[in-house]
């Protein structure tokens, strides 16, 4: 079975984001684990993090802070992250997140002429976000997160985005709706009509 990876940025427990992202679970085939970013405890490293974490990798038996993540998401076929548009980009805990993950030896190997090969299993992430207001500008969220994860091994990358969620008078079940059919319209095949993902899930 698949290991689908699921980073729920979302925050609010009404968010539009992840209902989004739960309807393209429901496209995937496999196990999914979710994070969710608000609830784990994800820590910006440090200058004594990131010297144990190497410690811990040369020694193979212990774990640093964030290695789990990063074998996690080493591991991972499939990755879904899902994050509303904050200050033009995302939740700053994504960006913790993402240091989290990127270990030398773990998700990337960086040879003695500065090449860089990721260590990845997962050949694609997909990336859902919601904006409040119009002109969100792509390259700051999912842009920066293609470039890292595709240094990491994962070079294919899909976004999703209901955008003007917040303007007034918005009419925001037509908004969701349209990215729905987009997602739909991302899969060749029929979205599974059991409820199997509800009951895959387990939390990390
Ligand atoms: C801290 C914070 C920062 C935000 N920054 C932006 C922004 O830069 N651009 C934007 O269009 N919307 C911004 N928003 C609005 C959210 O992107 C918008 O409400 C989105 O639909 C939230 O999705 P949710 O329903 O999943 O929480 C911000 C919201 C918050 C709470």
């Amino acid at each position: 079975m698949k290991k689908i990876l699921y980073i729920d940025v979302c925050g609010r427990a009404e968010s539009r984001t992840r209902i989004l992202a739960q309807h393209l679970l429901t496209y995937l085939d496999g196990e999914v684990t979710c994070v969710d970013l608000f609830e784990e405890p994800v820590y910006p490293l440090n200058i004594e993090a990131i010297r144990q974490r190497r410690d811990c990798v040369e020694c193979g038996s212990c774990d640093g802070q964030g290695l789990n993540l990063a074998r996690q998401f080493a591991d991972a076929d499939i990755i879904v992250i899902a994050a509303p548009v904050w200050n033009l980009s995302f939740p700053s805990v994504l960006a913790a997140y993402c240091e989290n993950v990127v270990e030398e030896g773990v998700t990337i190997h960086i040879d003695e002429y500065g090449n860089t090969t990721g260590l990845c299993k997962a050949k694609k992430f997909y990336y859902v976000t919601a904006t409040g207001t119009r002109n969100m500008n792509p390259v700051f969220g999912f842009g920066y997160l293609k470039s890292l994860f595709s240094q990491l091994g994962v070079h294919s990358a899909e976004c999703f985005s209901a955008e003007a969620l917040d303007i007034p008078g918005a009419d925001v079940d037509m908004i969701l709706n349209i990215c729905k059919r987009e997602i739909d319209a991302s899969f060749r095949f029929p979205a599974r009509e059991d409820n199997q993902v509800e009951a895959n899930v387990s939390t990390k």
